[in-house]
């Protein structure tokens, strides 16, 4: 297993990918009018906006879906291949990132780039982060899903706790040209989706566009292309034998993960920290 770098504004992060100077440059980064930022905690619907992002500015047509992998054609702002791998010249600079608002807003605030902010109900992401720390070699061994539940909920998880990000990403929507989405919004209705994302991005479509974006992104379609599904990464560093990137794309999975006393102690601690906060998610669907 790689190491994990312990401190950075509050929260660990995994080694591989992230160094003091790939944090420093992504802290200080100029963000210019038209870049679109999308923010998630890990396992938040990520990819799924990376893929629906790359299909709406390419009106539809999959070639670079299918052509580009998805940490090229959407970088990850904090990882050590951003500088080389972003894109310049012509079009949006679509970028990824994972960090904390209280690193990236005071320059997101500064800049006319576009926030989406995706957010998903923090018992699928816990199922579906523990499941990944099974299948990727870069974050900590874990013995059982009651083990890292405990951990998610102090937030001594990388990345920092779920709800800081939630909290702090929203409080800053009236700061930002902001557009916030749930992972469970683009489950019930992903056309609809589409459709308000293209308003937010002031990029119109014809209906016939919206259906070709709306078929590449479904689960079955999207988890068989190489360019999103991470098979293209070694067995070293992402074990597929262990768990699917994409693993099952639903919303309710924590049912089968989570007794009735894990879930009422994970419900007493929600509404604890997430008062005031106007976000609602869906625990099934
Ligand atoms: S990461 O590692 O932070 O980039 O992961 P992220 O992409 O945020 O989250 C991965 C989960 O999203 C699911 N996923 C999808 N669900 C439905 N439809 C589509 N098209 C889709 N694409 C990705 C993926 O399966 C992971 O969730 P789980 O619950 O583990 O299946």
């Amino acid at each position: 297993r790689m190491s994990v770098i312990e401190e950075f504004a509050g929260i660990q992060l995994p080694g591989h990918l992230h160094t003091p100077e790939s944090l420093q440059y992504a802290q200080n980064f100029k963000f210019k009018e038209g870049d679109v930022l999308i923010v998630t905690y890990p396992k938040s619907g990520t990819t799924w906006m990376q893929e629906i992002l790359t299909l709406i500015y390419s009106q539809g047509d999959t070639e670079i879906a299918m052509t580009i992998p998805n940490w090229e054609r959407a970088p990850w702002l904090e990882h050590t291949y951003f500088k080389v791998t972003l894109k310049e010249g012509e079009g949006p600079r679509i970028i990824t990132t994972h960090l904390p608002s209280s690193v990236l807003a005071p320059a997101l605030q500064n800049s006319k780039a576009k926030v989406i902010y995706v957010a998903r109900n923090p018992k699928d992401v816990a199922v579906s982060f523990y499941h990944f720390h099974k299948m990727a070699k870069f974050l900590p061994e874990i013995s059982s899903f009651s083990e890292f539940l405990e951990l998610f909920l102090k937030g001594k998880v990388c990345y920092g706790s779920w709800f800081d990000h939630v909290q702090g990403w929203y409080r800053q929507k009236n700061n930002l040209d902001f557009f916030c989405i749930t992972y469970e919004d683009l489950q019930k209705d992903l056309r609809r989706s589409i459709k308000k994302l293209c308003g937010f991005l002031g990029c119109p479509m014809y209906s016939e566009e919206v259906d070709k974006v709306e078929q590449h992104c479904r689960f079955p379609v999207m988890s068989q292309n190489v360019m999103v599904n991470y098979m293209l990464i070694p067995k070293e560093i992402m074990n597929h034998d262990q768990s699917k990137f994409m693993r099952k794309g639903v919303v309710g999975d924590w049912k089968e993960h989570m007794t009735q006393e894990q879930s009422d102690a994970f419900d007493k601690i929600f509404q604890e920290k997430m008062s005031g906060c106007y976000l609602q998610f869906l625990w099934n669907l």
